[in-house]
């Protein structure tokens, strides 16, 4: 097969699996297998710069050039829809349609997807423009970001129109949401209020390959195409379908109103079940033709309405507002209620995020606050209840002073939060530190619970992060609580963490802005906590994902004396401060590239890849004329084989392979 065969077959292959996963949820290869293929693609694109493609899977990936969104004009307006909150408005807004038309009209009922609208445009099958709403007229276009989320087809299948606009909504599933803010919360960023605005969000970010990592998802609820007839909403809905779009399969045809109320009430409850927000109900009339008679207003469809799910209330009396300190130091203000019954749970709390939030809220003591949850799960206060303000209460008024430790509180201009400065010795934030070191995705020393960390700053056994290590089972016996037992479970887990790599341990030390990935990229960058903490801000922005604010901050914890002596005490109790490149074990492969295909008898394929690693040798994901030697186990694919035979590259053993190195030769 010419590389430009192989090119177009892995593209067709990959776009076809990519479609079975993210649209259809029916994969039929296993991931490893996708992502090897993946990088045979990835290989050969860059091998044959000329048979490039902006819609092959790769590009899904995204990348990191930053540049502004071009502002795209539509002639065909992206239109809002019409709210109704009642059956009675429902009635008025079918009615006029009988009234206008004549006779009794199906309504297609739809889901009011609660994420950011989308409009993708396609020529000849190929993706060529996604925008955002904007204004409805102009908006950004976001085809580079777009392509990143999987159940976009970047080409359409079957038998699709030339032209084809679709809108739809881009949305973040619950799941995706929380990792994200639990991912900002560990970093000191503040949390996305919710997956609606972490949707919009994402789409805008500069980053492309950031946005890849946040899981969107795509379902698409309109057709605009003049190249094709079609009669009604749902024909032109499962046509999009076959041409390989998410649509949602929650529609349903009503012929009467009775049938409408009834999809109303099944979404009310059946919308706790869903993996995503919705926020309402959508009611579009199905015929084509009724709906070129109805027209538009300025801002939205005459034939079409939404009808907006109430989100459940109810009134609670502010206790008193507290103050949590993080680990960041940042003031976080919660409101105290009585406790209240509130869609199905009861709530006694809620975060009022910062200063701001009370102002606007305007609350005063002791006031009464309506109390929201929609179709997220976090309790809000939406309001108060003015009438029954007390008589000379007054207004709540944030403090200047941390409330723990009474440090002057500041604010940085341009941030919400009120920071309390004071790092070293503010109580909640040494501990918040001391968690944050020890959590499942730093230090992993997991027999270190809250509790435990709060007697032992308590009995002044920890300090800071080194102090862990100087422990003594003495010290902890003298705990309440613990005994001999969990005692040696804590020794051996902080024992146990000094093989815990670099690049966590760089994540444990809870620099601002520092996440998980952040981390990563830091520590293959800088494979020593040396490299890193010479680093000025200029090369630590020449990192992926690395901007000034990211960069700013680890310059500041470096230029910090107590962070220094915090680091070298580390260094001296053992920790992991460099990068482990893998130890070469011979060096009998170097220079000869190897391509692994099928089951073998005495090694795994993981084993063999790093027995030839650790000799010198490099892995390549695919056959190409830069492989030296394909290791053929049992059952391994035909397309390779041939390839390799085509090109005439060595084809060896299992055996074969440990015999060249260990003697650096066949025979
Ligand atoms: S139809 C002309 N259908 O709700 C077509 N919109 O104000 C107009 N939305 O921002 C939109 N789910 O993004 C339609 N099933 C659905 C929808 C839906 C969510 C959004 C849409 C728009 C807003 C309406």
């Amino acid at each position: 097969m010419a590389p430009h065969e192989r090119i177009d077959y892995l593209r067709s292959f990959l776009h076809e699996q990519n479609h079975r996963y993210y649209v259809l949820n029916e994969p039929v290869i296993s991931d490893m297998e996708f992502d090897m293929l993946m990088h045979e693609l990835q290989d050969l694109e860059a091998a044959y710069p000329e048979y490039a493609d902006p819609n092959s899977p790769t590009q899904r990936v995204g990348s990191d050039l930053s540049v502004a969104f071009r502002q795209v004009t539509r002639t065909k307006p992206m239109l809002s829809l019409g709210n109704t909150y009642n059956e009675g408005e429902i009635q008025d807004f079918y009615q006029r349609i009988v009234k206008e038309t004549g006779h009794d009209v199906d309504i297609v009922c739809e889901l009011k997807f609660d994420g950011t609208s989308i409009s993708l445009e396609y020529e000849d099958g190929e993706l060529v423009l996604a925008s955002t709403r904007g204004n409805g007229t102009m908006g950004d276009d976001v085809t580079r970001n777009a392509k990143t989320i999987n159940s976009i087809p970047l080409k359409l299948r079957g038998d699709y129109p030339a032209h084809l606009e679709m809108r739809g909504e881009v949305l973040m599933p619950h799941a995706a949401f929380d990792l994200l803010n639990q991912q900002r919360t560990d970093i000191g960023e503040p949390p996305f209020a919710n997956p609606r605005n972490a949707a919009s969000g994402s789409l805008k970010l500069q980053s492309s390959s950031q946005v890849a990592n946040r899981q969107l998802d795509c379902i698409l609820y309109y057709v605009m195409t003049d190249d094709r007839h079609f009669s009604n909403h749902i024909e032109s809905l499962e046509a999009a379908k076959e041409w390989g779009f998410k649509i949602s399969p929650s529609y349903k045809l009503c012929h009467n109103l009775d049938d409408v109320y009834e999809y109303i009430h099944v979404w009310a409850e059946k919308r706790k079940e869903l993996p995503f927000d919705i926020d309402g109900i959508v009611l579009k009339v199905n015929d084509f033709s009724v709906q070129r008679d109805m027209g538009a207003t300025a801002k939205n469809p005459r034939w079409a309405i939404s009808y907006k799910f109430k989100a459940e209330q109810a009134h609670s009396r502010i206790l008193n507002i507290s103050y949590q300190v993080g680990r960041t130091g940042a003031i976080t203000p919660v409101a105290n209620m009585e406790p209240m019954q509130l869609a199905g749970t009861i709530v006694r709390r809620a975060s009022l995020h910062n200063a701001d939030v009370i102002a606007s809220l305007d609350i005063h003591e002791g006031d009464t606050a309506i109390v929201e949850k929609g179709g997220e799960i976090i309790p809000k206060i939406v309001g108060i209840e003015i009438e029954k303000r007390l008589e000379g209460a007054k207004p709540i008024e944030f403090p200047t002073s941390c409330p723990v430790c009474g440090t002057a509180l500041k604010r940085i201009p341009g941030e919400a939060a009120h920071y309390c400065p004071n790092q070293t010795s503010c109580p909640p934030q040494i501990t918040g530190r001391l968690l944050h070191f020890v959590s499942r995705k730093a230090m992993n020393i997991d027999s270190l619970g809250d509790e435990t960390i709060e007697l032992l700053h308590k009995y002044g056994y920890i300090n800071d992060i080194s102090d862990f290590y100087q422990l003594t089972p003495h010290q902890l016996l003298n705990l309440p609580g613990i005994k001999e037992k969990s005692a040696l479970h804590i020794i051996n887990g902080i024992k146990e963490s000094l093989n815990v790599p670099y690049h966590r341990l760089l994540f444990a030390l809870g620099i601002r802005f520092v996440g998980e990935t952040v981390a990563k990229k830091l520590a293959d960058e800088f494979p020593s906590i040396d490299a890193l903490r010479e680093a000025n801000p200029l090369q630590l922005m020449l990192t992926e994902e690395i901007g000034e604010r990211i960069a700013q901050s680890v310059v500041d914890f470096f230029a910090d004396g107590k962070n220094i002596e915090i680091i070298e005490k580390l260094r001296a109790a053992g920790l992991q401060m460099k990068a482990v490149k893998k130890e070469l074990l011979g060096e009998n492969l170097k220079g000869l590239n190897f391509v692994i295909s099928g089951t073998f008898v005495n090694h795994s394929r993981d084993e063999l890849k790093s027995l030839i690693e650790s000799n010198g040798g490099k892995m390549l994901s695919g056959v190409s004329s830069k492989t030296n030697y394909l290791v053929a186990g049992d059952n391994m694919g035909p397309a390779k084989l041939e390839k390799a035979q085509k090109l005439d590259i060595h084809i060896i053993s299992e055996t074969d392979l440990l015999k060249l190195i260990d003697n650096g030769k066949l025979d």
